[in-house]
């Protein structure tokens, strides 16, 4: 251990002590005397910001990850000195800063320790590309968590792991390889009842330890630029997911059908490709509502081109799948092929808008097309150009989504896999090496290509997918988890990864069901449908290159499970859709891993398969061959089997049973689900009713549903439908109010009630206070009746 006042310790540097401070309005400066700067600005109450100088000045403040939106503002700051520290008091936090070597400690303000600096900043210089490496530690203490960090395919609790951000082209990566595609430098601490997280808003290669190098310290640093990290507080992991989500933002929601079903594989074509795939899935009544086209769709794999032999009319083609309710989804990756006769390069090149290295010649590279130039997607006018370049594909020809790839950016052929650290880069103004900007290049591909797609989309919503990310993506784009493999493995890494990112700001991702490389057998694949359809985004994807991965692919035991599932992801979109709607208002994840769900339950910080879907919905995924079921945990509280409305108790783990055509699921009690009709795709039908699944329950529980035009812009001038529903059970009685706001009128004018557990029989029904006669309701056999929309108060009365 190093004593505290040594600037120097096996070659890394210290602050010294404080020799003053200063405030302007949020900002508080602490100045040692070796020139080191702390700047602590407080965001909100429970959200702090720390960066450190080193020499006496700042960089220029600038970070892709921040949304503009996000909210700022505190009720309380003041700032006390103290003989060996500053204390900063803000509505939620204390934060002590000791004087003798900048270390920091944040308390709640009962004085209950939070995090605390270990050695806290220090760095070391970076002699081979000047500036410094910027390093932090943090005290751990005894059985704390740790969760987040985007991608990484590890177990979900990241204690005991060392991991780094940059985003790499990981074909058929495996368990515990890192780094993947994205780089969230994100985490979440949980310490016993009390959670804390950091963001680390850097982009150069990030590092992460927890407690692997040594057993009581959590740390994190980069190979350049500053440290430079916001600190939110919980206590809730909640409220520090949704802090972060808010700081880094939110997307606006995406059409209704980008929630369907997508069917995708290297590649669908010639068109009578396409359309015996379409074709087969209206056959075979499988809903579906997006197919994508990969690479082969292109002219020799230059971006923006068709190839006219195996598409000689692509425009009638879209219009085609159109009218059969799929939406057509093409591949842009960001390599322009080096041809002087293909008008994209031409016009780059003329523009000046690709990638240079440090001494002037442009960055070249192999990809699909071979020799690749990249434009530079960090500078605001090849951004503009890249956007322009969707008028054809989106305003034109009718293509309504754009899947971007390879933005890692990934390079054929070298063992770097992308550029090499020379290439510059314009950062927005901030002229710069790769090593700053790479992990950030796919992000800024893809807000191109949203912005571009958006304008050309307009009235409706744009959808688009990328598969590099950095914090802050979600405000434009969609992801997916990459070139994953056809193995059990694999199944338990999707779940993995996907609960990862939902807990790391970016919901609407999903995993390649069935597995990209390789070929599934059967039972994998029915075992993969039945977890994706309960992942945000739900798409089957295949390298193709060892046999089909249709819903079909299998017989027709498969495709029965298949559709059984899809279906009833169908029935479930106004669920899903009403979880997205609280993604892009609150930041709430979408997937919550128990220990978001019930943090206090320690059982919960270990756990990795079991997820809560939406609010209500409690899922494990069978991840062996052969299985007629499995244990899992259930979270405490009551809980009904889906498939047998039988009630469990939580808090500990239960059997399962769940042979080839199920899934272990769990409704929680009090809960009320609302289904649409099945449909072959979104919008097929005209929803005449909507159905509430309505699971009895001793006690009060709320619910909701959030509909609207489904796609286009209206939603944000009012024109929605949010149903509230407050559930109240007593001994004899069901009481359900409904609550309504928003100006959109939904097409149905019925509510079908189903009601599962009801522990009496009906005798009586009451709505808004006045008794109904059964016909009027019409009470079925079931347990489900049929009643006005717009009822107020329902009470259903019992003998
Ligand atoms: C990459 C992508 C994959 C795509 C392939 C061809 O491997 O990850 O999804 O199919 O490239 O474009």
């Amino acid at each position: 251990m190093i004593t505290n006042t040594e600037l120097e310790y096996k070659g890394n540097l210290y602050p010294t002590r404080i020799l003053s401070f200063k405030k302007e309005v949020d900002k508080l400066f602490f100045f040692t005397e070796n020139d080191v700067i702390l700047e602590l600005t407080v965001i909100r109450d429970r959200v702090l910001r720390f960066r450190y100088a080193t020499e006496g000045v700042f960089e220029p403040d600038f970070s892709y990850a921040l949304a503009k939106e996000a909210s700022r503002g505190y009720n309380h700051l003041d700032v006390e000195e103290a003989d060996e520290e500053y204390i900063v008091k803000t509505g939620k936090l204390e934060i002590r800063i000791l004087k003798e070597n900048l270390r920091v400690r944040v308390f709640d303000l009962e004085g209950n320790l939070i995090n605390e600096d270990e050695l806290g900043f220090h760095w070391e210089e970076n002699y081979e590309y000047g500036g410094n490496i910027v390093k932090m530690s943090k005290g751990v203490r005894e059985a704390e968590s740790f969760y987040g960090l985007g991608d990484k395919a590890t177990h979900l609790n990241l204690k005991g792991k060392r991991l780094h951000n940059w985003g790499t082209d990981q074909y058929a990566f495996g368990k515990d390889q890192d780094p993947l595609y994205k780089s969230v430098p994100f985490y979440v601490g949980l310490n016993h009842k009390t959670a804390y997280g950091v963001f680390f808003d850097n982009t150069f290669k990030t590092h992460f330890d927890f407690c692997q190098e040594r057993r009581n310290v959590a740390s994190f640093w980069a190979d350049g630029g500053e440290m430079n990290y916001y600190f939110f507080y919980g206590p809730s992991v909640a409220e520090v997911v949704t802090s972060y989500t808010d700081l880094t933002g939110k997307p606006e929601l995406p059409p209704l059908w980008a929630l369907g079903f997508h069917q995708c594989k290297w590649s669908y074509y010639p068109e009578s490709k396409v359309k015996e795939i379409s074709g087969k899935f209206r056959e075979l009544q499988v809903p579906c509502d997006a197919i994508y086209l990969d690479i082969d769709y292109m002219e020799g794999f230059r971006c923006f081109t068709w190839n006219k032999e195996y598409f000689s009319d692509p425009k009638r083609m879209v219009k085609e799948l159109k009218e059969d309710g799929f939406k057509t989804v093409v591949i842009i990756d960001p390599g322009i092929k080096v041809d002087k006769d293909y008008w994209v390069y031409q016009e780059a090149k003329d523009k000046d808008y690709f990638c240079k290295r440090a001494d002037g010649p442009y960055m070249r590279g192999k990809v699909w097309p071979g020799e690749c130039n990249f434009p530079d997607f960090t500078h605001p006018d090849v951004r503009e150009w890249w956007a322009g370049l969707y008028k054809e594909l989106i305003g034109d020809i009718g293509v309504k989504g754009v899947w971007n790839d390879m933005n890692e950016p990934a390079v054929m052929e070298v063992p770097t896999k992308t550029f090499p650290l020379d290439v510059r880069h314009d950062y927005d103004g901030h002229p710069c090496s790769h090593r700053k900007a790479h992990n950030v290049y796919g992000m800024q591909m893809a807000r191109a290509t949203y912005e571009g797609v958006k304008r050309f989309a307009y009235p409706k919503r744009p959808f688009i997918i990328t598969r590099s990310a950095y914090s802050g993506a979600q405000r434009y784009t969609s992801s997916w988890t990459g070139d994953n493999v056809a193995t059990w493995e694999h199944l338990w890494i999707a779940n993995i990864q996907v609960q990862r990112m939902c807990m790391s700001g970016m919901s609407f991702t999903g995993s390649d069901i069935g597995g990209f490389a390789e070929q599934p057998t059967g039972e994998l694949f029915a075992r993969w449908i039945q977890l994706g359809v309960f992942h945000p985004f739900c798409r089957v994807h295949s390298s193709g290159d060892h046999g089909d991965q249709e819903p079909w692919s299998f017989g027709e035991e498969v495709l029965n499970i298949t559709r059984k599932f899809i279906e009833m992801r169908y029935q479930l979109l106004p669920y899903i859709y009403t979880m997205f709607w609280r993604y892009i208002n609150d930041g709430i994840p979408m997937l919550k891993p128990l220990v978001y769900y019930d943090q206090e339950d320690n059982q919960t910080h270990y756990r990795t398969d079991e997820f809560i879907f939406g609010e209500k919905i409690l899922v494990c995924p069978i991840l062996e061959p052969n299985a007629k079921g499995r244990r899992m945990y259930i979270p405490r509280g009551e809980w009904y089997n889906y498939w047998t409305d039988e009630v469990v108790s939580g808090g500990k783990e239960h059997w399962v049973s769940a042979d080839i055509d199920k899934i272990p699921l769990f409704i929680k009690k009090g809960a009320i689900i609302p289904k649409y009709p099945i449909q072959q795709y979104v919008g097929e039908k005209e929803i005449k009713e909507l159905s509430l699944d309505v699971y009895y329950k001793k006690g009060k529980e709320q619910s909701a549903v959030y509909e609207d035009g489904q796609d286009g812009y209206d939603y944000k001038k009012g024109r929605y439908s949010l149903r509230t529903f407050k559930l109240t059970g007593r001994k004899n009685e069901l009481i359900l109010q409904q609550h309504k706001e928003g100006k959109y009128t939904t097409s149905y004018e019925k509510i079908k009630l189903c009601l599962h557990g009801l522990p009496f029989k009906v005798s009586k029904i009451e709505f808004d206070n006045e008794e109904v006669a059964f016909e009027k309701v019409k009470l079925n056999g079931d347990n489900s009746m049929i009643i006005d929309k717009d009822f107020t108060e329902l009470h259903i009365i019992g003998e």
